[in-house]
């Protein structure tokens, strides 16, 4: 938290929303979003109120705003429920032969989903859920490929009242022991595996493993047959999904839910050790995901929407299961790898189902540059209308190809900065009425009153680098940190105090638009994927040859950051490429092959402070070979660092 934070990003291009874009736009000037947004801060509880309104609620809300810093309540009193306003509300309407998901699989299979086919479905997955003893307030660990039973599952819970706990299909069988455990998961839903890259990528026997680890916690596994391959099956505890819905009514009313009801819990890298549960309850969240879905992808009737996120990740999560659902928008839902089988997988999808509004990464723009701009000539991308990337900050190079190459010139893109933590959008341009700057997250959404400060809380002059905070809460704020109230304060209500501490510095131009300029935490973001650097670190010590290590990022052109590790052997152990090899791996089968690092060092010592405080920074500039020009008084031995430049 002490080192400065200085921006070195000069980039003056800017572009405004095309005429055509702007006259249909849901909301088309600036003006409209200054009022509004005006509105938003002066009036929030009429604001708020009455975009909540356009949802569905069994009993209304008696205060709309109870905030007891730092814990704050939403729509206090009122009762609703997330499926019924994603599912139940358009079929009602009239909109039940809608689509809701064009989907394809990684092998080229294809389902089409209707908005009654998901009602239909996810009350069948309910009922099942039920059956297994399954009931409101438990909580359901989710862990399945890209497929739509993973929607219908995360709805299906929403629909009794179960708490989800999705975790991403590609973290370990000790990863997901270990979110089980701490949710205490009294079910898992699962899938026998997944295809990937034309593999087939078993799920089951993770669970299998993560459950072995985790006591008598999980009483039942509802599995999807999805790969067909074999699994064991323990009688008593696993079932087969298609068996047990076989049984199963397709009627399932929705459960009334008090507007706090905890709606899921998201596990999100932290600066410690163990990840954190990330606890988001109903009637905030689906307002407020409802509202940014709508307004920042302008999302009109006859939409086709994109969003490649998986749902392991919060994107999936609030633009994919619950956002572009409670507006009843037309998705793509794709399973697999975006090369497989060829390069153009995602474009040609973009032709077949003539996709209007695509929301995607930096990683993945960058990899997709990296192939070649043949592979998007091949198709016919005249469809799209509107670009958007979250997860990281996008380098203007990308950025330039992504509007070139893919938006044809013609759409204008969002750059949306968000958190697990915040759960929709915070800060974004709004494609109708801002000029895009390639690089820049924009400016505040309704509701949000964002501020760049210094340590100890006092704004910084525009243009100079700080710490982003947000100084209101807003409707899908996360509520605590699952089971630990301490330290959801300490985490981000202490570090600065009164605001809310997102963990990013940032600066802020003249024309109020926000430059993000990455973490300022000790975490990594690999391909938009968030990872403490302390849980590497702790798989890493956990092998037995490893007496201690350090991890830091360092630039990576196509990932964003890469993992680097630094790490001293126990006792006369001696580093070779074997063993580095052993160490990924070791790594992999700890959290995940997203954390495996990309370089090891083997060190003699560790760079320390004469606190003890390993100097990370330093290390930090090994791992990307720069000099070592900062200050190193506080170095404890400076031979050390001699001896790592040598041997990088
Ligand atoms: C980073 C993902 C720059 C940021 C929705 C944040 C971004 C972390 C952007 C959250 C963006 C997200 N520009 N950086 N548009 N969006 N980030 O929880 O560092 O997986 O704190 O949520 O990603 O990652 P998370």
């Amino acid at each position: 938290m002490s080192e400065r934070i200085t921006s070195v990003l000069n980039e003056e291009r800017r572009f405004p929303p095309p005429e055509r874009f702007r006259e249909q736009a849901r909301i088309g000037t600036w003006a409209e979003y200054q009022e509004r947004y005006r509105r938003s801060l002066e009036e929030p509880d009429a604001f708020w109120g009455e975009v909540a309104s356009e949802l569905h609620w069994f009993e209304p809300w008696r205060e709309v705003r109870r905030w007891n810093e730092p814990f704050v309540e939403w729509f206090v009193g009122g009762t609703t429920n997330l499926a019924y306003n994603a599912l139940d509300r358009h079929v009602e309407a009239g909109r039940g032969n809608k689509v809701a998901y064009f989907f394809e699989g990684e092998p080229g299979d294809r389902r089409v989903l209707t908005y009654k086919d998901m009602l239909r479905e996810t009350s069948r997955f309910a009922n099942v859920l039920k059956a297994q003893g399954v009931e409101k307030g438990d909580r359901v660990a989710i862990y399945l490929p890209m497929i739509p039973e993973a929607v219908v599952a995360m709805l299906a819970c929403a629909r009794i009242g179960a708490t989800h706990s999705v975790v991403f299909g590609g973290f370990s069988a000790q990863a997901l022991g270990d979110r089980i455990a701490d949710a205490e998961a009294k079910a898992v839903v699962t899938a026998d595996g997944g295809f990937r890259r034309g593999a087939v990528l078993p799920l089951k026997p993770a669970v299998d493993e993560a459950i072995a680890r985790t006591g008598d916690v999980v009483k039942t596994v509802i599995v999807v047959r999805r790969a067909e391959n074999d699994v064991a099956m323990e009688p008593g505890r696993d079932v087969w999904y298609h068996e047990a819905a076989r049984h199963a009514s397709d009627v399932c009313p929705a459960e009334p839910l008090d507007a706090e009801h905890p709606s899921f819990i998201l596990y999100t890298s932290g600066s410690t050790g163990t990840p954190k549960g990330v606890l988001h309850t109903t009637g905030g969240y689906q307002t407020y995901t409802y509202l940014t879905a709508r307004t920042v992808f302008d999302l009109q009737e006859n939409d086709v929407f994109w969003c490649t996120a998986d749902v392991g990740w919060i994107t999936g999560h609030s633009y994919v299961a619950y956002g572009p659902m409670l507006n009843g928008a037309t998705q793509v839902m794709y399973e697999g790898a975006p090369t497989h089988p060829t390069p153009d997988r995602m474009w040609g999808m973009v032709e077949r189902y003539g996709v209007n509004v695509f929301y995607t990464a930096p990683t993945a723009i960058r990899a997709f540059m990296k192939l070649g701009d043949e592979h998007p000539a091949k198709h016919d991308l005249s469809s799209l209308r509107l670009l958007g990337t979250v997860g990281e900050p996008i380098n203007p190079e990308a950025w330039m190809w992504f509007r070139r190459v893919i938006g044809g010139d013609r759409c204008p893109i969002v750059d949306t900065w968000w958190q697990t933590e915040t759960g929709g959008i915070m800060l974004t341009t709004l494609p109708g009425v801002h000029d895009a700057k390639p690089g820049a997250a924009g400016v505040p959404f309704f509701g949000v009153e964002p501020a760049i400060v210094d340590v100890e809380g006092n704004e910084v002059p525009d243009d100079e680098g700080g710490y982003l905070v947000m100084k209101r809460p807003w409707p899908s704020m996360l509520r605590t940190v699952y089971g630990d109230d301490d330290r959801y304060r300490n985490q981000y209500w202490s570090e600065i105090p009164h605001v809310y501490f997102a963990g990013d510095g940032a600066r802020k131009d003249a024309d109020g638009y926000h430059w993000i300029m990455g973490r300022v935490d000790d975490v990594v973001n690999v391909s938009g994927h968030r990872l403490g650097t302390m849980e590497i670190e702790s798989a890493l010590v956990a092998h037995e040859a490893v007496a201690e290590a350090a991890v830091v990022g360092r630039p990576d052109e196509v990932k964003g950051q890469g993992i680097v590790a630094f790490v001293t052997l126990e006792g006369a152990r001696q580093g070779d490429d074997a063993l580095r090899e052993a160490l990924r791996a070791h790594v992999a089968s700890q959290i995940g092959g997203i954390a495996k690092p990309d370089a090891i060092h083997f060190a003699e010592a560790l760079p320390k402070t004469r606190s003890g405080k390993i100097m990370r920074r330093l290390l930090r500039s090994v791992a990307s070979g720069e000099d070592l020009t900062g200050d190193v008084s506080t170095l404890e031995d400076r031979t050390v660092v001699d001896k790592l430049l040598q041997g990088s």
